[in-house]
């Protein structure tokens, strides 16, 4: 038996105003002519509710571009499930904050960029995307909406962690969720320009953790580690189709943001199939699931049922193949090749190359 999946990420759409480096969306964006109407996605949040979902994640690109959003949150809200708005914040007026807290909305998650608004902007790639986000935020906790400020740490912003955590504080967020980049569809692009060098990294993961201590009572700080300087890799998606599901603008159901990309892996759409049916027989999630498809050193590693291997597309983006250890991983045999590619890296970071518009 498979059990239930606990959560749901909707990315609703692909557009988005801001061009941030780091995106973990595929370069291949979805037009918005390939996007569920809205029909389709209530569709899809009552048939999650019904596979035993809690929680639906509203997510993009950025979710406010879809001019559906109130109806969609009032169809979690009516299928009691927990709805998480993901948004850069942009194109949210405290008018529409206002509107969505009355569908139902149940919280939101906020990015920032950086604590100085001329950084944030510039790794935003939008002038003025610091104001609007102030504004946000000011409008969310006006509305009584529990704020999360998210922000993913990289070579630029990796010395003001201090300054987002006090920064997140008087924003009135209760959380705050530190992450370190990681490396998928833009941000894989971008990794050379992202990438700090590891004396850098690690003093920012110390003083996180340093921070997480300071603001106890005050502020929740979540500290999402750096795996390329980790022993063991993260157990990615909390295992291959064990958890959770994520849902494209087009209507593909992946087991996490990255599948697309695995050559060969056979993806169910929610125009073909009941999610239900998806969750238990696509393909897709029975490629990686457990750990019969593992090679060694995994599969007779101790760890196996504790990082599953790790991730399945930083193995495809490290190794070239899905089915290896993931090479962040110290018994890896490509671990080595990972340490040389991150010092090079280091050296010379290049531009960034922004996120495509559609
Ligand atoms: Fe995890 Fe595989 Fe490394 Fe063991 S060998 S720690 S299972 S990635
Ligand atoms: Fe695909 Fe980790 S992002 S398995």
């Amino acid at each position: 038996m498979t059990p239930a999946p606990v959560g749901l990420l909707a990315e609703l759409t692909h557009r988005c105003p801001l061009a941030c480096p780091y995106c973990s969306n595929p370069l291949d964006l979805d037009p918005k002519r390939n996007e569920l109407d809205t029909a389709a996605w209530q569709r899809v949040f009552a048939e999650a509710a019904g596979l035993g979902v809690l929680h639906v994640h509203l997510s993009g690109g950025e979710p406010a571009a879809r001019p559906d959003l109130e109806a969609l949150v009032a169809t979690c809200a009516a299928n009691t499930l927990y709805s998480n708005l993901i948004t850069s914040g942009i194109g949210l007026s405290p008018a529409r904050i206002t509107a969505l807290a009355a569908a139902g909305l149940d919280h939101v998650q906020l990015s920032i960029q950086h604590a100085d608004a001329a950084p944030a902007d510039r790794i935003a790639g939008y002038r003025g995307a610091a104001a609007r986000k102030a504004e946000v935020a000011r409008a969310v906790v006006a509305a009584g909406l529990p704020l999360t400020v998210n922000v993913v740490l990289h070579r630029a912003n990796l010395e003001a962690v201090a300054e987002i955590a006090a920064l997140a504080e008087r924003m009135g967020a209760r959380r705050l969720e530190l992450a370190h980049a990681q490396y998928y569809g833009w941000g894989l692009a971008n990794r050379a320009a992202l990438q700090g060098p590891r004396a850098k990294v690690l003093a920012a993961v110390r003083e996180v953790e340093g921070l997480k201590a300071r603001y106890a009572g005050r502020l929740v700080i979540d500290h999402v580690l750096p795996d390329y300087f980790a022993r063991h890799p993260k157990a990615c998606m909390g295992g291959w189709g064990r958890r959770s599901l994520n849902v494209t603008p087009s209507g593909k159901v992946l087991p996490c943001h990255g599948a697309e990309r695995i050559p060969g892996l056979d993806v169910w759409s929610v125009a073909d199939h009941a999610l239900g049916d998806i969750w238990t027989s696509s393909p897709a999630f029975n490629a990686f699931r457990g750990t019969s498809w593992m090679q060694e050193p995994c599969a007779s590693c101790p760890r196996r049922e504790v990082d599953f291997g790790g991730c399945r597309c930083q193995a495809l983006a490290l190794a070239g193949d899905a089915r290896a250890t993931d090479p962040v991983c110290v018994y890896s045999p490509k671990r080595a090749e990972i340490d040389r590619l991150l010092s090079q890296e280091a050296q010379a970071p290049p531009p960034y190359r922004y996120r495509a518009r559609v």
